[in-house]
């Protein structure tokens, strides 16, 4: 056998039958997330195929530098060895011949944050390919085009799942679908749902100047790949515009009403740590302020029947709010039918591993469900 090929045979035999397969192609191999899921895949392919029933094999990987396709599938851990040069085209043609492949139904797994691969998603799913994304792009662009993917989605009976593109891995779009569809109505949503910048803030509370809390967070994997995106609440937006249509809100963009938490503008050329640092003294003022009110500063998202904001708040020290901890996501659901005492849910809102295994409870779900869809 080819050394770069899985053993996914012998893993099939020890169920004394060959399971059933899904080919995996992953977009953003050798990023964060990407290098994370990788990680993850192996370590939980056995379990997943004792516990679902189901062999995923990554059958082929790229990012702007580089690919490789093994159709035996390829050791997760060898990608970065394994990637030779890429060439115009080379990817399309990838997507060709796996929609063409009548043994075993195909999932696209986006690991980036560009918008170049967010415009692939219609061609993907008119393909019959399905798709599981931590990538907000897509669906934070306009109405329209959300409603597209959707629509194309349920025709083609294919699955679209971006569970971590809000809140990681916490349970959050999925809960929130499922009360949709049995008709029941969210009339709002408010919460912390930022795990970089409620680890900022934790630390800005704790007395470490923002520009040095930044760079941790970038340290830790928890900003955006371009931090900016999350001191400019541009990432927040998305993840509230993504939010907010699937409680059923369905807003655009220019409906959000968005503080920035950072005044400098354009791109940053240069260390960011530094470039950031005449801002400390602004948010040590208000960090100081807060506290001889009793109070903490969050960044608070917001969506109801009037209207979607992200606002920096000052709140009393004895609300929940106040008490999460650095990366932690806390969001409150209210409904027309629980609405006196709201549904709660939190945990880690950042982070590459969780949001690796959030990616991998998707790639799962959307699995089985291509595989029972392909064999009918
Ligand atoms: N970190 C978290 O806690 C978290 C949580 C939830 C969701 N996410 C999301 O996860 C995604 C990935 O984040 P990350 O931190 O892993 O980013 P990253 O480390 O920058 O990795 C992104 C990867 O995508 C590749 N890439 C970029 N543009 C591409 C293109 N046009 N075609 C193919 N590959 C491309 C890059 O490789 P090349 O530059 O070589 O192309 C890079 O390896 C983002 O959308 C982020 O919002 C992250």
């Amino acid at each position: 056998m080819d050394a770069n090929v899985c053993m996914t045979e012998s893993m099939s035999a020890e169920h004394g039958s060959v399971l059933p397969c899904c080919n995996l192609i992953l977009v953003g191999p050798r990023g964060q997330v990407g290098s994370a899921f990788r990680r993850v895949l192996r370590r939980q392919r056995q379990a997943i195929a004792t516990h679902a029933g189901v062999e995923l094999r990554l059958i082929a990987a790229f990012d702007r530098h580089g690919m490789v396709e093994v159709a035996a599938g390829i050791d997760t851990m060898d990608i970065a060895s394994l990637m030779g040069p890429r060439c115009r085209g080379d990817t399309d043609k990838v997507f060709e011949r796996l929609a063409a492949m009548d043994e075993a139904p195909c999932l696209a797994i986006d690991c980036t944050a560009s918008e170049e691969i967010a415009d692939a998603y219609e061609a993907w799913l008119s393909m019959g390919i399905g798709i599981v994304t931590a990538n907000k792009r897509a669906n934070a662009r306009d109405l329209a085009y959300y409603c597209k993917l959707q629509d194309l989605a349920r025709a083609r009976r294919v699955p679209y799942r971006y569970e971590t593109t809000v809140g990681a891995a916490i349970p959050l779009l999925g809960p929130l679908r499922d009360m949709r569809m049995r008709g029941e109505r969210v009339t709002a949503i408010r919460g912390v749902l930022s795990g970089s910048l409620s680890y900022l803030f934790n630390r800005l509370h704790d007395g470490v100047p923002f520009s040095k809390a930044v760079g941790e967070a970038r340290a830790l994997g928890y900003t955006e790949p371009d931090p900016m995106e999350d001191l400019r609440a541009i990432d927040l937006s998305r993840k509230l515009l993504v939010l907010a249509r699937e409680a059923g809100f369905m807003i655009e963009a220019s409906d959000l009403q968005v503080d920035t938490l950072c005044g400098i503008e354009g791109t940053i050329d240069g260390d960011l740590v530094d470039a950031l640092r005449p801002e400390d003294e602004l948010w040590a003022r208000r960090v100081t302020d807060a506290c001889s009110r009793g109070e903490r500063l969050v960044v608070m998202a917001e969506v109801n029947e009037s209207g979607a904001r992200v606002a920096l708040r000052n709140i009393e020290a004895s609300s929940p709010f106040a008490a999460i901890r650095p990366g932690q996501n806390l969001i409150l659901i209210e409904t027309d039918i629980q609405g006196v005492i709201p549904i709660v849910v939190s945990g880690p809102g950042a982070g590459v591993d969780v949001t690796a295994a959030g990616v991998l409870s998707d790639v799962v779900t959307a699995a089985l469900h291509r595989i029972v869809r392909f064999a009918h």
